[in-house]
């Protein structure tokens, strides 16, 4: 008999008809005579209660059937007895795929936390919470295709490897098939001749270089791919591997991109209530009580758009008002969390789009305005969240970017390539960063960034 996946079956109409359902048992109750089997198989969050009588199933096979066993069923689709389903299956024929030991098998009971969880991951997907995560990821990562597909945007692949750093940060993982330590010159830098690449390689922090490229020649181009920092921050908010979206347009300026940013995420809230209204209910009522709610109203409002200075204004108001930070508050410091979640959650209580910051906290490509201090760059900040999205419009004008390059000793070398695109053609264009992760953390209502990406890597952490 062909299978039917669990989702289906629930949907199903007819009564009296042989179905066949394969899953993963949740959890089974036997009476002597009959037995209740809650059954999942990963493709929703309900699970279909299967009733298998003493007689019609083998009592030896039935005591194999215990919590984490997998199993197919055959059986008759009939209107439930019980409560809390429309349907269960009369089972005909069981056959065990897999059996799970009661004495080993960890996902006994429900209620296990989320930390404990996290030491399973390889499991941690059969649970309810786990399910919905990634039926969500998935789900958002299709919509993000579906947005810029729909607007003509092209699916750009950059590199994984790379010998540029983006960000100039200097928080890169760096790639060798060097043995032993680095050969040292003699001037006591190191030498890469005998490397792989034969020059100093790394992982990724950003595709933007290069999709800046292919922008000024496609027009409009999206990457969606891994990204790596080796920050040391271990925070609910931060991986060593996140997935990052970063699209780029030609011919965009800063207000345009800014409302890109708003206009793309808002579509992907929209697209998870619309797309995944039981796993949102799920997460709703076991971990966030506001959060559907919260989901639909930044859906629908209008971002808060301000100035990195009149942000600085309103915080140092709060401080004159008694509200106190860990961090201090003057023009020209990096926000950290607390400032900008004081922004969102406590001043506007609505996602806040905050731009032009001091050219001396952001990244060299972005331009720079008018007044010689500030460059047009965006930060989305989001409730509970803090940064989502960072972007700007970017440095078009040669002699300035190189210049500004100079200024930060970024070797020549490296970056000549991303130079040529503003000596042939140049344009005026923009993009932005969203962490994949990071909206994730606010569809799901998860705490924790560990929480909604399978295998997270983080600090003395890469098991799995
Ligand atoms: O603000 P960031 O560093 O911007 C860039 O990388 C630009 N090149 C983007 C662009 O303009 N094309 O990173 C963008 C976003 C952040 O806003 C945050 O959501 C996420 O990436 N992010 C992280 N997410 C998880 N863990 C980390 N360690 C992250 N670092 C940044
Ligand atoms: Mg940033």
């Amino acid at each position: 008999m062909k299978r039917t996946k669990i989702v289906e079956a629930l949907k199903y109409a007819e009564r009296g008809i042989e179905v066949n359902v394969k899953g993963w048992v949740r959890t089974r109750r036997g009476g002597k005579q009959v037995c209740f089997i809650a059954l999942n198989d990963g493709s929703t969050i309900h699970n279909i209660q299967v009733v298998a009588a003493v007689g019609q199933i083998e009592d030896e096979l039935l005591k194999s059937i215990t919590t984490g066993a997998c199993i197919s069923v055959d059986g008759i689709l009939v209107d439930s007895q019980g409560q809390g389903q429309q349907v269960e299956i009369q089972a005909t024929h069981i056959t065990v795929y897999g059996t799970a030991d009661p004495d080993t098998y960890p996902l006994q009971k429900k209620g296990h936390s989320l930390e404990f969880l996290r030491e399973i991951a390889h499991l941690r997907g059969r649970t309810n919470t786990f399910g919905a995560v990634f039926r969500l990821r998935h789900h958002l990562a299709f919509a993000i295709h579906k947005f810029f597909h729909d607007r003509g945007f092209f699916y750009f692949h950059t590199p994984i490897i790379t010998a540029s750093d983006c960000e100039g940060a200097g928080q890169m993982f760096r790639v060798t098939t060097l043995e032993q330590g680095m050969e040292q010159t003699g001037d006591g830098t190191i030498s890469f001749d005998n490397d792989f690449f034969g020059k100093q390689a790394n992982l990724t922090v950003s595709g933007q270089l290069e999709g800046e490229t292919a922008a000024l020649a496609l027009g409009a181009i999206y990457t969606f791919g891994p990204t790596f920092r080796a920050e040391n921050s271990n925070t609910p908010r931060h991986l060593a591997e996140f997935w990052m979206i970063e699209p780029e347009v030609a011919f965009n300026e800063i207000e345009e991109n800014m409302q890109l940013a708003e206009d793309f995420i808002k579509y992907c809230i929209q697209w998870a209530l619309d797309n995944c209204p039981d796993d949102l209910r799920f997460l709703n009522d076991h971990y966030d009580a506001e959060l559907i709610e919260r989901l639909q109203s930044v859906a629908k409002d209008d971002f808060v758009r301000l100035s990195y200075t009149e942000g600085i204004a309103i915080l140092e108001q709060a401080i004159a008002h008694g509200y106190k930070f860990e961090f201090p508050v003057f023009w020209g410091t990096d926000l950290s969390a607390e400032h900008e979640r004081y922004l969102v959650e406590e001043h506007f209580h609505s996602p806040v789009i905050l731009t032009n910051y001091p050219k001396e906290i952001k990244a060299f490509y972005m331009k720079l305005n008018e007044d010689g201090k500030t460059v047009r760059a965006m930060d989305v900040l989001f409730p509970k969240i803090g940064e989502i999205i960072g972007g700007s419009q970017r440095e078009e004008n040669y002699d300035k970017l190189s210049a500004r390059i100079r200024e930060l000793g970024i070797p020549a070398k490296d970056i000549w390539w991303y130079l040529d695109t503003r000596r042939f053609g140049a344009a005026p264009h923009s993009g932005f960063g969203l962490g994949f992760e990071r909206l994730l953390l606010f569809v799901t209502g998860m705490n924790n960034i560990r929480d909604v990406i399978p295998f997270p890597r983080t600090p003395r952490n890469a098991d799995f």
